[in-house]
């Protein structure tokens, strides 16, 4: 954390720095516990700067061991060293060079954050401000330096030695040790910064870019896991060539590189030249990973690689403006993912993961802007707010502008600020140049926090012959934003005939209108002619909008909907209005004490569905993935009693399971593997629908069809069946359960990555046991709860996922999980604060439930010496 500025850290307080370093130097001499750096450093005042400002640089646990001024030691007296700073009281008017030598200890390192060690690798994480626990320096994105690494270290612990930019010399330096020189003659921020030395494995490739640039690909792994790289390289290429054709950008080194480490806080870092990722989004082979971890990979290894344009060559002016590069780039890679599988399919599972993450933050107490205009600690930002909701306001952007248009503009953006630090301002600027349109009001969405309510109700009137729809659009207050203004808000849309034909659109005055219709008022009108009977309207198809959205369409109208709307996104979305209207009803009447509701209409719907299920196999298991529990609670928002929802939720899937046991298992036999294991998307989807039909069969629990998922975890030849299986299992209490957990864990004990998804299914078991479980789990010596991809897995599912049990009436749930804040706090505060954000929708909860929460959280507030991180997240929690 940064200490020369004021907490909270204003947008509005923005200044350029007083001092600005246009070339480092680096000589790292790698050593476990004492690593030395030394930085060359060429200085100058910034002319824009404050003229007789003193020099201040950031530090965090820096330990300096000496400083030089164009060559000369400085007096004591003028400057002043500490931990998290640097000071020199009277520099040089002109540009002078500073060296500063510092020490630092990467085995010491569990913040992850600066110079760390991961199973014996040296390696580096300088986003969004670690640069400064390896040097002192002006850390912050607006000060572009080019940079030369030097890293010297022992030859049989570090024989792999790998910096940004371009290699440019090795050597040996006798006594066992040698040295490699990179540079990169980019320049970038300090947070791109990266260095790795280690005893590594690697996989190789080549690419030759559109203009002949033979650029070599390298992927490193632990010794013994290189073979499990083929698939990132694969989809590393792809991403190559579709950014050149799609966005028009080419790679602009000689090598690109990606390292898997074990120990990483968040997803893959874009250091230039050199992304280091978290593992578990580089390594896959068909026994070893799931479908879903090969679409993650593919969008992982793209999205670092996107940033190489979005993120470095332009960057951040500063920290605010995060979804400059994140937001850009999220859309960038969804695009990517859509072109390389099923676009419908995509855009499902993104609004999925939209909904889930981004509208419960949106909806508490952790709402923030897309662009923020405050923070105490920028870790706390990385959030789905920025990254998915920054995403889908471009994507609505696209909507407004159109295709071509948004081209331009996106083409503008990439020339005219090649080589900048960059501000929303300045990206905006560009689209409103290129379509010459006003995009004040579109600034809204990034100015204003909490998702949008719309409400549309449809009026038929058969003597004119038109068809009306009133629209009401409302922003909630959220924290700092006690009043809102109207947003522009485009809802593509279309009106369809009883016989299933898309109607077109026309006005009053006989104008045929494009399918999108833009919200920029409180509430409008729109009147189409040409409907003696009456259509079904079908509206926000693809999600054109990121919007809470309530119709007064009717059961039928729905029903109708998922059958012949010729947008696949809607016709999925009216199966889960569908489900998600009915299990709400069938909550309150458990809350009452009845029994739950049965629907024919869902029944019939989910029928037909089924039997349609080769048209699209992939999309049919997305149309039969019912509501989540925390999709319910979320619409319904207040005094939420999570046991109702559960009853309500495993009474439907008990009904499916008893009334379309037929088309199940017809599905089950219709989508059987055929032939060798393939990752691609076709057989995906074909995996996906028979697995969601084998959980729905199995879900009224019938010992037969147990016995027959207990045949298929046995007899799976990959692990996505072998998975899917294993998940199934785990929701029925017995020994056949725990034969089968037990079982994986014999087979994959000694395989982290998987080891993670054996402890994130436990952690999702909706029973009161599972507390226990954990905790004894927890304390498994074999299991390595220190590195933060075990602790997600186990502890984050249960507070993320696990809807009836972390939110335990007895409020045992909350207290596990703020022992656990507690504890890893003092190790790693960034993991121990995404944990704590579990807490997020606690308002939501019923009196009981709240109370409890709201005690757990001061308990949290009142424990002595937080980090920065946690004691951020607990203050916004109880605001
Ligand atoms: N910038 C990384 C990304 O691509 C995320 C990240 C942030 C990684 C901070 C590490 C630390 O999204
Ligand atoms: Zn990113």
């Amino acid at each position: 954390m940064r200490s020369d500025q004021a907490r909270p850290v204003k947008l509005s307080d923005y200044h350029v720095p007083d001092h600005r370093v246009t070339n480092v130097d680096l000589l790292v001499t790698l050593h476990p516990t004492a690593t030395r750096v030394v930085a060359k450093l060429t200085v100058e005042r910034h002319p824009k700067g404050r003229p007789a400002a003193p020099l201040a640089f950031d530090g965090d646990e820096l330990n300096l061991v000496a400083l030089t001024l164009d060559g000369a030691v400085l007096a004591a007296s003028a400057y002043e060293a500490m931990p998290d700073r640097l000071v020199i009281h009277l520099p040089p008017a002109g540009p002078f060079t500073l060296t500063i030598e510092t020490m630092v200890n990467p085995e010491a390192n569990t913040q992850l954050m600066g110079l760390y060690r991961s199973s014996g690798t040296w390696c580096t994480q300088c986003e969004a401000e670690g640069f400064r626990r390896i040097t002192y320096f002006p850390d912050r994105p607006d000060v572009l330096a080019v940079y030369t690494t030097r890293i010297e270290a022992d030859k049989a612990e570090a024989p792999v030695l790998l910096g940004n930019g371009n290699l440019v010399e090795t050597g040996d330096l006798g006594n066992g040790r040698h040295y490699a020189v990179w540079h990169d003659p980019h320049p970038k921020p300090s947070y791109l910064f990266a260095l790795v030395g280690g005893d590594l494995a690697s996989t190789s490739d080549r690419f030759v870019t559109r203009s002949g640039r033979d650029v070599a690909l390298r992927i490193y792994s632990e010794h013994g896991k290189e073979g499990r790289l083929a698939y990132a390289m694969d989809a590393l290429k792809r991403s190559m060539r579709w950014d050149e054709e799609v966005f028009g950008c080419e790679y602009d080194l000689d090598i690109f590189m990606i390292v898997a480490v074990s120990d990483f806080n968040m997803g893959a870092m874009e250091n230039k030249g050199l992304n280091i990722f978290n593992d578990k989004y580089v390594m896959a082979l068909p026994d070893t990973a799931t479908d879903q971890d090969y679409a993650h990979i593919e969008a992982v290894i793209a999205h670092e690689y996107f940033h190489n344009w979005t993120g470095n060559r332009i960057t951040c002016r500063d920290w605010f403006q995060l979804c400059l590069k994140e937001g850009l780039t999220v859309f960038r890679d969804q695009e990517f993912s859509s072109d390389m599988r099923s676009r419908a399919v995509k855009r499902i599972a993104d609004v999925r993961l939209l909904k889930a993450q981004q509208f419960a933050e949106d909806a508490g107490p952790l709402a923030h802007p897309v662009r923020p205009e405050l923070y105490n600690e920028i870790n706390n930002f990385y959030t789905a707010t920025v990254y998915e909701k920054g995403a889908e306001v471009i994507r609505v952007l696209k909507v407004l502008l159109g295709p071509a248009e948004f081209k331009t503009g996106m083409d503008l953006y990439l020339a005219r600020h090649d080589g900048d630090a960059a501000t929303i301002e300045d990206f905006i600027a560009c689209f409103a140049e290129a379509s010459g349109r006003d995009l004040g009001q579109f600034f809204l969405w990034y100015r204003q926090s909490g998702t949008p309510e719309v409400s549309v109700e449809g009026h038929h009137d058969p003597k004119a012959g038109t068809f009306s729809l009133d629209i009401r659009q409302t922003l909630h207050p959220t924290p700092g934003q006690p009043t809102k203004q109207p947003m522009v808000i485009p809802l593509a849309l279309g009106l369809i005939g009883p016989d299933g034909a898309e109607r077109p659109l026309l006005t009053e005055d006989g104008q045929s209108v494009p399918g999108v219709v833009a919200l920029t008022a409180s509430r409008h009108r729109f009147v189409f002619t040409g409907h003696t009977t009456r259509p079904i309207l079908s509206i926000n198809r693809g999600f054109s909008a990121p919007i809470r959205l309530t119709t007064d369409l009717t059961e039928a109208d729905l029903q109708f909907l998922a059958r012949h709307d010729g947008d696949a996104y809607n016709r999925w979305q009216s199966i889960q209005t569908l489900a998600s209207r009915f299990l709400i009803a069938s909550t309150a009447a458990i809350a009452r004490g009845d029994a739950a509701l049965v629907s024919v209409p869902l029944i019939e719907t989910l029928g037909a569905v089924l039997n349609d299920a080769g048209r699209d196999p992939a999309f049919t298991a997305q149309a039969l993935s019912l509501p989540s529990e925390a999709d319910i609670a979320r619409e319904i928002g207040s005094e939420v009693d999570p046991d109702a929802i559960q009853a309500a939720r495993l009474a439907l899937r008990r009904t499916i399971s008893d009334q379309l046991g037929d088309e199940l298992v017809a599905t089950l036999s219709g989508f059987a593997a055929k032939g060798p294991f393939a990752p691609d998307a076709a057989a995906a989807g074909r995996r996906a629908i028979a697995n969601v039909a084998l959980d729905l069969w199995a879900a009224n629990g019938t010992e037969s069809r147990l016995a027959e998922v207990e045949r298929r975890f046995a007899g799976a030849d990959n692990m996505t069946d072998r998975f899917a299986a294993l998940a199934i299992l785990a929701q029925h209490a017995g020994t056949r359960r725990e034969a089968a957990l037990g079982a994986f864990y014999e087979r994959y004990g000694s395989d982290p990555l998987i080891i993670d998804k054996w402890l994130a299914l436990q952690a999702g078991i909706a029973e009161p046991a599972t507390l226990d479980r954990i905790k004894t789990l927890l304390a498994n010596p074999a299991i390595n709860f220190g590195n933060p991809n075990r602790l997600r897995a186990l502890v984050g599912s249960f507070a993320m996922t696990n809807q009836t049990q972390f939110n335990r009436p007895d409020g045992l749930g909350y207290g596990f999980l703020v022992d656990v804040v507690l504890d890893v706090d003092a190790k790693n505060s960034q993991v121990a604060a995404r944990l704590l954000s579990a807490f997020r929708s606690w308002r939501a909860m019923e009196p009981g439930r709240r109370g409890r929460a709201q005690a757990a959280l001061i308990r949290v507030a009142n424990a002595p010496s937080l980090s920065p991180d946690v004691r951020d997240i607990v203050e916004r929690s109880l605001g």
